[in-house]
C-alpha cells in the first residue's frame, strides 16, 4: 500500500494554523501586542553604513545601536546603570549604551565577534598612532616576504581568495608581528571585517553561496578604506563608558569568573544592572559558526574541525548543526500543545527539527533565568526576537517568551510588534500576511 504524506500529517495544515492562531489570540488577552511599526527599521537597519561604529561590520542579524540608545532613555537608565547584553553580535547594545552614558556589559560565543565588541569599545586607542601603524604594515606588506605562517585548515579557503589568498596570508603575518596586543586586535579586526567582501563567497541565508558573477574587492585598498573608516569613528569618539565583554556562552556563563583585575567592574556590575537589551538567535535553524565561517577561521579564531564542533556545542539551539539527543525537554504546555499540530515525522522525516526547537526554548529558558537572577527586583528586559513556522504552523517565539517572563515573576510583560516576516515559499502560501509570523520587542519588567 502506498500512504502518501497526507495520510500521515496528524492535522491539516490549515486546520493547524487556525488552531494555532486561536490559542494566540487566547494569550494576547493578558500579553498585550501593540503595533510599533516605529521600530521596523531599528530592528532590521537599512541605513547601518551611515552611523560610526555599526558600520565597521554588517552582522546580518543586528539591530541598530540607535534603538538601544533610544530605549535606554524611554525607560531612563542613568549613568550609574549598566545594561546587559547575553547575545552580542557586533556589540550594537555596547554602542547605543556607550551613546548614552550607560555601562555595558556582553557576552558573546563567537570569538570574532566578541573581539568586534571589544575592538568598538577599547577606549585608548591613539588615532595618530594607529595611522602611523597602518602605514607601516603596508609598507612591509608591499615588500613581499617569503610567507612563512601556514594555511588555514578550512578546506575552502583556496576556493574563497584564489589569486588573493598570498596577498592575504602576508598580510596576516605583518599584523602578527605587534606587539601591543590592543593595536593587532585593531588590525586584525579590521582585516576580519572585509574578508566576505574580497572573497569570491557571499553570506547568505544559512550559509556561504559562490555566485559566478561575485568579484571580489581588492584586498589591499579595501583594507585600506576599512582602517580609514574604523580610526575616523575612533577620533570622533569621545570619551568611554565602563564595560564588561565576556566570550562565552550566555546559557552557562559563570559572571564571577571574569578576570580578577576586573572585579571592581564585576560589583559594579552586579550592584547596578537594570537592563537586559538583546536579540537571541532566532528558532530559524541558522547556524551562525557556519555563516561567519571566513571570518572564525581565517583570523585563526578556529584552528580545526574539533574546535568548530566544540563552538557548535556552546551555541544557543537555533540549528542543525549540532547534536541533539532523540529527547523532548519539557517546556510550556502551550508550547507542547503547538508543537504537536506540526507535522514533523512527514515532513522531515527523523525528530531532529522538533528537538532543535523545545532545545531552543529550553536554552532561552536558561538565559532567562539567569537575567532574572542578576537583573534582581527592579530591572526591565527588552528581548528582539522573530517568530519562526515550520510545516506551514506559525511559533510566536514572542509569546511564549513573554510567558517565560512571567513564570520568573516578571511583572508586566507586553509585546511591541515591529514587522511581518516572510517565509520560506513553501510556507508562504499559507502564512502570507499572518500576524503572527513577525519580529518584536518583548518588554518586561520586574
Ligand atoms: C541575533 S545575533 C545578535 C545581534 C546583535 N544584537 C547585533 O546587533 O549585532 C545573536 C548572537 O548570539 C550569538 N550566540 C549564539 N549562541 C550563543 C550563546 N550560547 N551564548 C552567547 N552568544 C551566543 C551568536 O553568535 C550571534 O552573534
Amino acid at each position: 500500500m502506498v500512504i502518501t504524506r497526507q495520510l500521515i500529517i496528524p492535522v491539516p495544515a490549515t486546520a493547524a494554523i487556525k488552531k494555532a492562531c486561536e490559542l494566540y489570540r487566547e494569550l494576547e488577552k493578558s500579553i498585550p501586542v501593540v503595533d510599533a511599526s516605529f521600530y521596523k527599521d531599528l530592528v532590521c537597519p537599512k541605513n547601518w553604513k551611515e552611523h560610526p561604529y555599526d558600520r565597521w561590520f554588517k552582522l546580518k542579524e543586528g539591530y541598530s545601536s540607535f534603538m538601544i540608545k533610544h530605549l535606554l532613555e524611554e525607560f531612563g537608565a542613568k549613568k550609574q546603570d549598566w545594561v546587559l547584553d547575553p547575545f552580542l553580535g557586533s556589540g550594537s547594545t555596547l554602542i547605543g549604551a556607550r551613546n548614552a552614558g550607560v555601562k555595558g556589559a556582553g557576552f558573546e560565543v563567537n570569538p570574532f565577534l566578541a573581539k568586534l565588541s571589544a575592538v568598538k569599545m577599547h577606549g585608548s586607542y591613539d588615532a595618530a598612532k594607529l595611522s602611523a601603524r597602518v602605514r607601516s604594515l603596508f609598507t612591509a606588506v608591499a615588500e613581499e616576504r617569503s610567507i612563512e605562517i601556514g594555511m588555514p585548515a578550512l578546506t575552502i579557503t583556496k576556493k574563497l581568495f584564489r589569486e588573493q589568498l598570498d596577498t592575504l596570508l602576508r598580510i596576516k603575518q605583518e599584523i602578527y608581528t605587534e606587539i601591543d596586543e590592543h593595536v593587532r586586535d585593531f588590525l586584525l579586526l579590521g582585516l576580519g571585517c572585509i574578508l566576505e567582501r574580497c572573497s569570491y563567497a557571499r553570506k547568505d541565508g544559512n550559509g556561504l553561496k559562490y555566485p559566478p558573477s561575485k568579484k571580489p574587492l581588492p584586498l589591499v585598498d579595501t583594507l585600506k578604506k576599512q582602517y580609514q573608516l574604523m580610526i575616523a569613528d575612533i577620533e570622533k569618539q569621545k570619551g568611554t563608558t565602563d564595560h564588561l565583554i565576556m566570550n562565552t556562552d550566555s546559557r552557562r556563563v559563570n559572571i564571577k569568573k571574569l578576570p580578577s583585575d576586573k572585579s571592581d567592574l564585576v560589583h559594579d556590575f552586579l550592584d547596578h544592572a537594570k537592563f537586559t537589551m538583546f536579540s537571541p538567535p532566532y528558532a530559524n535553524c541558522f547556524d551562525y559558526t557556519e555563516v561567519y565561517k571566513i571570518e572564525l577561521w581565517m583570523l585563526d579564531y578556529i584552528k580545526d574541525y574539533a574546535q568548530l564542533k566544540t563552538l557548535r556545542e556552546s551555541s544557543v539551539s537555533s540549528h542543525l548543526n549540532k547534536q541533539y539527543e532523540n529527547d523532548f525537554p519539557s517546556t510550556l504546555p502551550d508550547l507542547d500543545y503547538v508543537v504537536d499540530l506540526i507535522p514533523w515525522d512527514s515532513t522531515w522525516g527523523k525528530h531532529k527539527m522538533k528537538a532543535m526547537v523545545l532545545h531552543y526554548f529550553d536554552d532561552m529558558k536558561a538565559v532567562f533565568t539567569r537575567l532574572r537572577g542578576i537583573l534582581g527586583d527592579n530591572g526591565t528586559l527588552v528581548c528582539i526576537v522573530g517568530n519562526s513556522a515550520y510545516g506551514n504552523v506559525p511559533i510566536a517565539t514572542d509569546l511564549f517568551l513573554a510567558e517565560y517572563l512571567k513564570e520568573l515573576g516578571f511583572g508586566k510583560v507586553e509585546i511591541r510588534a515591529a514587522r511581518l516576516l516572510g517565509t520560506s515559499s513553501q510556507q508562504q502560501k499559507y502564512l502570507s500576511g499572518n500576524p503572527y509570523l513577525r519580529e518584536s520587542l518583548v518588554i518586561a519588567s520586574t
